[in-house]
């Protein structure tokens, strides 16, 4: 027997568009230190090369090609996990009827992106990511054309410098990177899940 509280709670979902839950966080990082990031970005000679391209299109795999670091601890690293932290707070009231405050105590790591003219990322689904994870990309200039992040091959976000996006890691979320067709795209990804025996990764 469902109480009239949890009735309450969970009439929500049937009026929810998926699109709610897509969230969007503007003007994350006060100036100095998103330009500090960026400069980093623009300077680096630490991103990798990687580059997947086969016949095989499905929302299991990723496609496309990029530059990536994995960061390690540093200055650059406390950036960007300051402005992932920041929006993790954000986005508890959105889940505070289904999960407790504070629920996610784990975290993928932290990596920079950049896409240069012609780079892409497939539709795919982050399946890699435990079930209940968000994935939330920053995205860190938007001085550059094409290379909007799209969900379901139709629903394009418009690029924002300093700007958070927050969604679902799951099945409902197939989502990608549009080809750049001028300048470079500077990004950082991370995702977060609740804390399992055996993850190895802590960070919250
Ligand atoms: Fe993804």
């Amino acid at each position: 027997m469902v109480s009239t509280r949890e009735e309450s709670q969970f009439s929500r979902f049937s009026s929810l568009n998926l699109k709610d839950f897509i969230i969007t966080i503007p003007n994350v990082l006060p100036a100095d230190e998103y330009f500090e990031i960026l400069d980093h970005c623009e300077q680096t000679q630490d991103f990798a090369r990687k580059e997947k391209h086969n016949n095989d299109e499905n929302t299991l795999n990723q496609n496309g090609s990029r530059y990536d670091i994995e960061l390690t601890p540093g200055r650059i690293y406390d950036l960007i996990r300051k402005a992932f932290l920041f929006g993790l707070d954000e986005v508890y009231p959105y889940y505070d009827y289904l999960i407790p405050k504070e629920f996610y105590h784990y975290c993928s790591g932290y990596w920079l992106l950049k896409y240069i003219e012609g780079d892409y990322l497939s539709c795919h689904n982050d399946f890699d990511a435990e079930s209940g994870s968000l994935t939330m990309s920053y995205l860190i200039n938007d001085d550059y054309e094409g290379g909007e992040l799209q969900f379901w091959k139709e629903y394009k976000i418009p690029n924002e410098k300093n700007c958070l996006h927050i969604f679902p890691s799951c099945l409902l979320y197939p989502h990608e990177v549009l080809p750049i067709t001028k300048g470079t795209r500077y990004s950082a990804i991370t995702w977060f899940g609740a804390q399992r025996p055996g993850m190895d990764k802590r960070d919250i």
